[in-house]
């Protein structure tokens, strides 16, 4: 067999892995499985890559994988699970980047060599890589920025905000035809720069609370750029592995619109959402003239120790008071008391895909106790007692009763209609989306106010003592 064939045969096994990586990763008891396979398959890529005889320098190469696992091994060290949007944003941002970088150094060659204009294979590809790659990094460091609260989370508009993006986008595409046909750095690079204002403007208008979807999109765009980039440099795993991040970043921002009953154009020009913790500034117990019912812990337990059956609702306070092995303790100890417990899973509870999956599977919480919102939601009316731990989004009747509310359509845990719901936070603030949350007043609530992880030990304490 010769290098090339080997090579061919490498890439192949590479892209079986990463398919079987992606079948295993859609389900929290083989994700695991999963992320080994496309692992080695990404090494496996990498070692055929090297071993092509096109490499010039190890030294560089070396270097390159040197800084890269540092950064890598470092970030996954320090970033809190919370802060994984704005990771996934930056290291996204980063892989659209080097798809444009790869296609811009491609057309210096090309120029340098004195080819005049492109072939159509070619011009596609480096066009697509350049453009697409560089409105990925520069959208993506923008979500980021607003993620990390370095930029403003509400969306920032200006006059003719629209008008201005499509002349832009007419020019790109003019100078795109014009410097594939003929070669011309002067007008690559100016297209390069409009690609990269596009990415920023096109960001800017949008609302800090849909950034997870926004970053999704873009991992399916750096997806195809870089699956372009396999075209521009003959690398079949490339095209493979660009190509099934290009798809599967589709589907999960079609799966995250729907799941908040939105359409993608409503995401992008919808300017909604004003960015985190918009509310902050109400004072736990009331809220103006409205009562709340304020209980203590041993009420709780009380209520819990009693019941029949109770269900817990995470959401995005219980990833950041890091409370998921706590409420494991207390779901075991109110089964020891006989009551039926389960967890009910929002879809997009929390700040990315699978939050709550991952939190409760690292606490070993058994799957076959996490039920779907389309699941759970005819449970709730034969529920004594729901727990509502860090939501607040997910679980807002005004997404289903207030045709005014800007999150009215968007599917919801109903726990408004089982007996009595206990809501587990710190005030009366409002969630990612800035909206007030009428759960909270209604006679069957009683907030537990506090950080959850601390309210939860309290309530493991409560119910041991009963
Ligand atoms: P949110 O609506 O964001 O509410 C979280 C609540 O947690 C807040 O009201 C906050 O109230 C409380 N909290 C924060 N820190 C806490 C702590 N240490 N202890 C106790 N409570 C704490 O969360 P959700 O219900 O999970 O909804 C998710 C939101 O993100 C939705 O609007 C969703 O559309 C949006 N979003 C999610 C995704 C994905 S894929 N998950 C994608 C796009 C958008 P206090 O400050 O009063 O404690």
């Amino acid at each position: 067999m010769s290098r090339d064939d080997a090579i061919r045969l490498a890439y192949l096994a590479a892209a079986v892995l990463f398919i079987l990586g992606l079948k295993y990763l859609s389900a929290p008891r083989t994700a695991r499985r999963g992320n080994v396979f496309a692992a080695v398959g990404m090494l496996l890529a990498i070692v055929a890559t090297l071993v092509d005889a096109r490499v010039v320098s190890f030294g560089l190469i070396a270097a390159g994988i040197g800084v890269g696992t540092v950064i890598g091994a470092f970030s996954a060290q320090r970033v809190k699970m919370t802060a994984i949007p704005q990771m996934v944003a930056l290291f996204n941002g980063v892989g659209g980047g080097a798809a444009a970088l790869v296609a811009a150094s491609e057309y210096h060659v090309l120029a340098g060599d004195g080819v005049t204009s492109l072939d159509g294979k070619i011009a596609v590809s480096v066009m697509f890589s350049a453009v697409v790659g560089s409105v990925s990094f520069a959208g993506s460091l923008v979500a980021f920025g607003k993620l990390q609260e370095l930029l403003p989370g509400r969306p920032i508009t200006w006059p003719a905000q629209k008008l201005v993006n499509a002349a832009a986008v007419v020019a790109i595409l003019t100078l795109a035809v014009v410097s594939a046909t003929s070669v011309d750095q002067a007008l690559f690079f100016p297209m390069l720069g409009l690609a990269l204002l596009i990415g920023v403007a096109a960001v800017l208008p949008i609302g800090g609370a849909d950034m997870p979807v926004v970053i999704s999109l873009l991992n399916s765009f750096t997806g195809l750029a870089a699956a372009a980039t396999g075209f521009v440099l003959g690398n079949d795993a490339l095209i493979i592995a660009g190509t099934l991040v290009g798809a599967s970043g589709t589907l999960l921002t079609q799966m995250m619109s729907r799941a908040m009953n939105r359409s993608l154009a409503n995401v992008l020009f919808g300017a909604f959402g004003g960015g985190p913790a918009a509310g902050a500034s109400a004072k736990a117990g009331t809220n103006g003239d409205r009562p709340v019912r304020d209980v203590s812990a041993t009420d709780v337990a009380v209520l819990l120790g009693y019941a029949r059956r109770v269900v817990f609702v995470p959401g995005y306070g219980l990833a950041v008071a890091q409370a998921q092995h706590g409420v494991r303790e207390l779901a075991e100890l109110l089964e020891k008391r006989g009551v039926d417990v389960k967890y009910a899973i929002h879809p997009v509870a929390g700040r990315m895909p699978g939050h709550m999956n991952v939190l409760l599977a690292e606490a070993d919480v058994p799957y076959d106790q996490l039920w779907e919102m389309e699941q759970i939601n005819p449970e709730f009316v034969q529920t004594d007692a729901v727990v509502v731990i860090g939501a607040n989004d997910v679980v807002n009747p005004a997404a289903r009763d207030d045709p005014s509310s800007p999150l009215y359509g968007m599917p919801i845990l109903e726990v408004d209609r089982a007996e009595h719901v206990v809501v587990l936070k710190r005030s009366m603030a409002t969630g990612f989306a800035g909206i007030d949350n009428d759960l909270f007043y209604d006679p069957k609530t009683m907030m537990l106010f506090g950080d959850a992880k601390g309210s939860v030990i309290k309530l493991v304490q409560a119910v041991g003592a009963l």
